[in-house]
């Protein structure tokens, strides 16, 4: 299958949200990547439930849901009810990673889990099976913008062969800094999702942005 793109709508336009979710829908973006911040796990404040049932509205593709919080349990329920599709916790925000899987499966999302640069693929080797979803962060969480940390192409092949060895169908995002010179890079070491906030949004054509990153 060809990788997927998912641009980040924290690059949007907020007060013209309905305008970019439909140019996102007659794109050939695959998904709407969704960053929700919370001012403690990461220094930064996006937006929350109001805004996300806002872009569903007007979103005919997957809402992927990228949880920077803190105790995000507290929240799985009222994601699925404002339209998460795929929902996406911290590793370093959760005590009980296991249950929290599990608890997201139970509301019928797929479930998938960040890392932070600093944290190694080595510590999902016991729960890889029960994860769709792995978003490796190629740059710190909380902002737009940053540039793309070069470790990144590493840890995608690291995360390529654990996957690989425990004969698990888990994808592997990338988020932070994508461009279209690292994407075909990404792809070739093992990449599934990518997901582009600045780069679509601040192009002059997002249109053909998303299209260019979709044919690397
Ligand atoms: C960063 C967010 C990213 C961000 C990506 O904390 O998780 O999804 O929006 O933005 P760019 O592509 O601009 O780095
Ligand atoms: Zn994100």
């Amino acid at each position: 299958m060809s990788h997927l793109i998912a641009p980040s709508l924290l690059a949007a336009d907020f007060t013209n949200l309905q305008k970019d979710c439909e140019m996102l829908n007659e794109s050939q973006a695959d998904w709407f990547h969704i960053d929700v911040m919370d001012g403690v796990f990461v220094p930064n404040i996006s937006f929350g439930m109001p805004v996300i049932k806002a872009i569903k509205k007007h979103s005919k593709k997957t809402m992927d849901v990228h949880l920077m919080i803190v105790d995000p349990d507290r929240y799985i329920k009222t994601f699925k009810e404002v339209g998460a599709d795929i929902l996406t916790v911290h590793y370093e925000a959760c005590t009980h990673l296991h249950r929290t899987l599990q608890a997201i499966k139970a509301e019928g999302m797929l479930a998938g889990v960040a890392l932070n640069p600093h944290t190694s693929v080595d510590l999902l080797k016991d729960t890889i099976q029960d994860i769709d979803l792995v978003c490796l962060m190629s740059v710190n969480p909380g902002f737009g913008g940053q540039s793309f940390i070069e470790n990144t192409y590493q840890k995608v092949r690291e995360l390529k062969s654990l996957i690989q060895s425990k004969n698990a169908s888990t994808k592997i995002e990338i988020d932070g800094g994508v461009n279209s010179s690292n994407a075909p890079l990404l792809k070739e070491a093992g990449a599934d999702v990518l997901v582009a906030g600045s780069f679509v949004f601040k192009s002059e054509n997002p249109t053909q942005t998303i299209a260019d990153l979709k044919s690397i």
